[in-house]
């Protein structure tokens, strides 16, 4: 089974959107974007990966947040055509929130709206109080599970909160017997082990509970975004470490080379990983290659 990990696509439409929106904590975004970020994340870029899931022949796509830049509802309608464009149906695409789609509290409302296909839990794993998150999906040997971390933080800040009822909630799941001999795979925006997690500024504030769930119950692996930089973690579990891997923006394209939009493919089976590896926009020919600069040893051997 083939599992693709695509994070921070920062999709940017603009059509209709009055500079009188960009009030209040949007304004900073908003110049900020027009400025800079617009010329740097490429639509073009989600439309070629979306081409190259099938040649890569993935079966299920994850995409750790930051869908949009400002939270705009019509930024979440322009980001979600584009997902439906993936021939593998909602069912198979699960997306989480970032704290760019929380840019302003109206932010929540309208991705959970406009991704509800995309974050729609299985059958026997709804919360009993109507609350999405952790969304849990079962497909062959994955045992997906998403959180969120999004939530409108004070100016000058990008951090996220799992918080004690979600944090509560993956104790639950992560033992639950059901997913026994599964592969479980715990989604997350923001980096939750590294420098980056302890961040006042940008981390995750509750990273250490969160680690004492995943070191009490395990993982197979844990995937995150939010720093658009491929890094590479670990966390303690029972019997030795889970990888915790982080994947750049999958539209970026600037003068860094290494933050090339790119995406993730993990190729896993009953109970492990096998291996992953990166796969690279090359936008003068409109597709995504394996990246020569990766070391062999985590590359897929199909
Ligand atoms: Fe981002
Ligand atoms: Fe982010």
């Amino acid at each position: 089974m083939r599992l693709a990990h695509c994070s921070d696509l920062h999709l940017l439409s603009l059509d209709g959107t009055r500079w009188l929106d960009f009030a209040n904590k949007r304004w900073i975004g908003g110049v900020n974007l027009l400025t800079n970020r617009g010329r740097h994340y490429h639509t073009e870029a989600f439309e070629d990966m979306v081409a190259d899931f099938a040649v890569a022949g993935v079966d299920h796509v994850v995409c750790t947040g930051d869908v949009t830049n400002l939270a705009f509802e019509q930024e979440f309608r322009y980001a979600k055509e584009r997902f439906d464009r993936i021939g593998l149906g909602a069912t198979n695409v699960t997306v989480l929130p970032g704290n760019h789609d929380s840019y302003v509290k109206e932010g929540q409302a309208h991705f959970a709206d406009v991704f509800a296909d995309y974050t729609t839990p299985d059958p026997g794993w709804a919360w009993a109080d109507g609350e999405p998150w952790p969304v849990v999906r079962v497909r062959g040997p994955l045992a997906l599970i998403g959180l969120t971390t999004s939530r409108k933080t004070p100016w000058f800040t990008a951090y996220g909160v799992v918080g004690d009822e979600q944090l509560a909630r993956l104790d639950q799941v992560l033992g639950d017997p059901r997913l026994a001999g599964l592969t479980r795979v715990v989604a997350i925006h923001h980096p939750p082990a590294g420098k980056r997690a302890r961040s006042k500024i940008r981390g995750l504030r509750d990273h250490e509970a969160f680690a004492a769930v995943i070191a009490r119950h395990g993982a197979e692996l844990v995937l995150h975004g939010h720093e658009h930089r491929d890094l590479r973690e670990e966390l303690p579990v029972p019997g030795g470490a889970v990888a915790v891997l982080g994947v750049p923006s999958g539209t970026y394209l600037a003068g860094d080379a290494d933050r090339t939009a790119r995406y993730r493919v993990i190729e896993l089976d009953r109970g492990r990983v096998i291996s992953h590896h990166l796969r690279v926009w090359h936008r003068d020919r409109k597709c995504f290659d394996v990246d020569a600069a990766e070391p062999a040893l985590t590359r897929a051997t199909a």
